[in-house]
This record gives structure tokens, sequence and C-alpha cells, in this order.
């Protein structure tokens, strides 16, 4: 596809898109449903009402569409989150067809993986290239309080399936959260020893409606990082991918360790997404509230071009630095986009 953008001082700009503080954007987070079946203490009230408006819910053909101009765009990187994903029914069928799209390089999903039974196998062969699993702790009482469902134990035995195939890159995404998980570090360190998977400790985030955030549960990834170094005086830093600020390995262990400071750190920098929600909005960055609709013209039969033209906007929007700029439009749940 070729498009005469505004901005860019070559063809290669004109057709990629690259931010006006030249930072290319080529991976795009797609949240396809804001339901989820648990309900985190730190991302949704108890009370948590699913959205009744399916009319504005991504279709199929929407997100086939998204896609197609993304990869056009020059964007090699599409993550199917949530909500939960895994409640779509098609979401096979999603990533078959993502894979399709010439130029898109991977596709992955972010699941709490209580539906992975059902789905695992399908996704594998339907090309998925990797799976971030959600799961904060491994005791029974604890994933009860954190996630206000009974659901341990179906979770648990779809970490196992899941860490026996080696057919995707797999990361188990861990909020740490003082006096809640903090003393399971070692637990989820020892998953490293025989899997090469991915733990990543995530720092808590302010996007709960002020509920965990405010009771001091914050675990900073200074205090992360002391204790791993305690308990492990041998890990050997290696250069982590973007977010993944600090990343080791243990010798010995097949898989790595990292650590995600996603509230002390700043990763504006090396900023290279932009994320769509399940109603089809453009967020041009976490802290920005209020996105740009997509929906009218993917639905109005307008050309391609006119879809070009609203990213383009959108990463035109995209901030120097989210968090100092726009920090006072604090989202109350990471669930409309996927964290
Ligand atoms: N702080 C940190 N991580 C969060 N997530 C959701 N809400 C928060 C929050 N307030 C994480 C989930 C999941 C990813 C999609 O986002 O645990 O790993
Ligand atoms: Fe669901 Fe993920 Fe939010 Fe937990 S953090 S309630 S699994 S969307």
């Amino acid at each position: 596809m070729s498009y005469s953008g505004t901005k860019g001082s070559n063809a290669l700009l004109q057709s990629t898109l690259v931010d006006d503080f030249n930072r290319p954007v080529d991976y795009v987070r797609i949240a396809v449903t804001s339901s989820c079946n648990l309900r985190c203490s730190y991302c949704m009230r108890e009370d948590h009402k699913e959205t009744a408006d399916t009319e504005s819910l991504l279709k199929i053909r929407d997100i086939n569409t998204i896609i197609d101009v993304l990869a056009g765009l020059g964007v090699t990187k599409i993550r199917f989150t949530g909500g939960e994903p895994l409640l779509r029914k098609d979401i096979v069928e999603l990533v078959r067809q993502a894979k399709t799209h010439t130029g898109i390089k991977t596709v992955s999903l972010t699941t709490n993986g209580l539906l992975l039974d059902r789905f695992l196998p399908a996704l594998i062969d339907a090309g998925l290239d990797s799976l971030n699993f959600s799961i904060d702790t491994l005791d029974d009482n604890r994933y009860r309080a954190i996630t206000r469902r009974e659901e341990f134990k179906r979770v648990r035995e779809n970490l196992d399936m899941l860490l026996k195939t080696d057919a995707i890159s797999v990361k188990l995404n861990v909020v740490l959260m003082r006096d809640i998980n903090s003393d399971e570090l070692q637990r989820f360190v020892d998953f490293t020893k025989d899997h090469s998977v991915t733990v990543r400790f995530i720092e808590l985030q302010p996007f709960d409606d002020n509920q965990i955030w405010r009771t001091g549960k914050f675990f900073s990834a200074d205090k992360i990082r002391a204790l791993l170094q305690s308990y492990y005086p041998d890990l050997n830093p290696v250069r982590g991918y973007a977010t993944e600020y600090f990343s080791y390995t243990q010798p010995d262990h097949k898989g790595s360790i990292a650590i995600i400071p996603a509230f002390t750190r700043n990763f504006c920098t090396g900023c290279n997404k932009i994320r769509i929600t399940s109603n089809g909005q453009i967020i041009s960055c976490l802290y920005e509230k209020k996105g740009i609709n997509l929906l009218p013209i993917l639905r109005g039969n307008a050309p391609h071009s006119a879809l070009i033209e609203l990213f383009r906007q959108a990463v035109s929007q995209k901030p120097q630095d989210g968090k100092h700029t726009l920090n006072n439009s604090v989202r109350t749940s990471m669930s409309e986009i996927g964290g």
C-alpha cells in the first residue's frame, strides 16, 4: 500500500508510522473484549458490570481491516489482549487471519489462562507466536483473594499444560504486591529452572479504581531487584526488550527473569506502540484517556486512505512523555486497553 503523507522526509517514512519525536510505531495491541472471567482486585471493582454495548465491539471483519491497514503502514507485531481475549469465541480465527497479513511477523496474546485448555492446540495451529500468561500467586487462597474467583485449580493445570509445550514462546506476568505475594518470588523463579519461560515481575500501577493502590501494596522494582539479587547472587544481567527494563539469567536455568518497572520508570523514549480498545478507539498513549474513534470510518465503507489518516493522526498525538504530560487523566482500569 502506498500513501503520500504530509510528514516524513523520504519515501520510506511516508509509508510507515513515525511519530513527531521520530519514534517508529510497529507494534499494536488490540483489546478484543473488555469482558473478563476474573475480577483481579488491582484491575476491576468486584461489582464490575460487563458492557452491554455489543454493537460497538470490534467484529472479526473490523479487526482484519485494521490489521490490513496497519500492516501496510509497517506494523509488524500484533498483540491481542482484553479483558480476557479467550472469551472471544473467534479468537483462534483472529490469530489465524492476523498471521496471513504480509508484514505481520508476530502475533501474541496476553491471557489469564483460565480457558487455555480449550484453545491452546488450536492457537498454536493457527500460528500464535507467543503467549503471556498472567498469574500472580501459586497459592489457592491467595488466588481467590486476588481474583475474587474460585478458579485456581484450572488455571494452575493450564499453566502446567502450557509449560509442557515448546511450540511457542511463553512469559509469565506476575504483578508483585507487598504482603500479598512478594514472598512468592522464588517459587516463580523456580519455573525458569526447567522451562525456557521468562518470568516477569511487574510493578503495580494505579489503574484500579484506587482500591489496592491506596492500601500501600506497591512493591517497587528496586525492591524486587534487591530481593532477587539477595536470593540469587549469581544472576547475570542481560539486555531486556523494551519494557523489560531489568532482565537476568540465572546459571543453569533454562528461562530468564525480568522486572517491569511499570510505575517507577518511564518507557516513553523507546515507545513503539499504540493500542486499540475493544470498541474501536485508537489510544496513542497509556496515559491518554480519550482515543480516536475508528468505528464510523471503519464501518462506513470509507477507503483505506481514510483509516490511514486516523492512524497517522493518532500517532502524531503521541506525547513525548505521557506520564508527565497526561498524568491527570489516569484511567481506572487496564481492562479496556489490555495493559
Ligand atoms: N497494575 C499492574 N499490572 C496490571 N495489569 C492489569 N492491571 C494492572 C495494574 N493495575 C496486568 C495484568 C496482566 C496485564 C495484561 O496487565 O496482570 O498481566
Ligand atoms: Fe481480568 Fe486481566 Fe483485569 Fe484480572 S487483570 S480482571 S485477568 S483483565
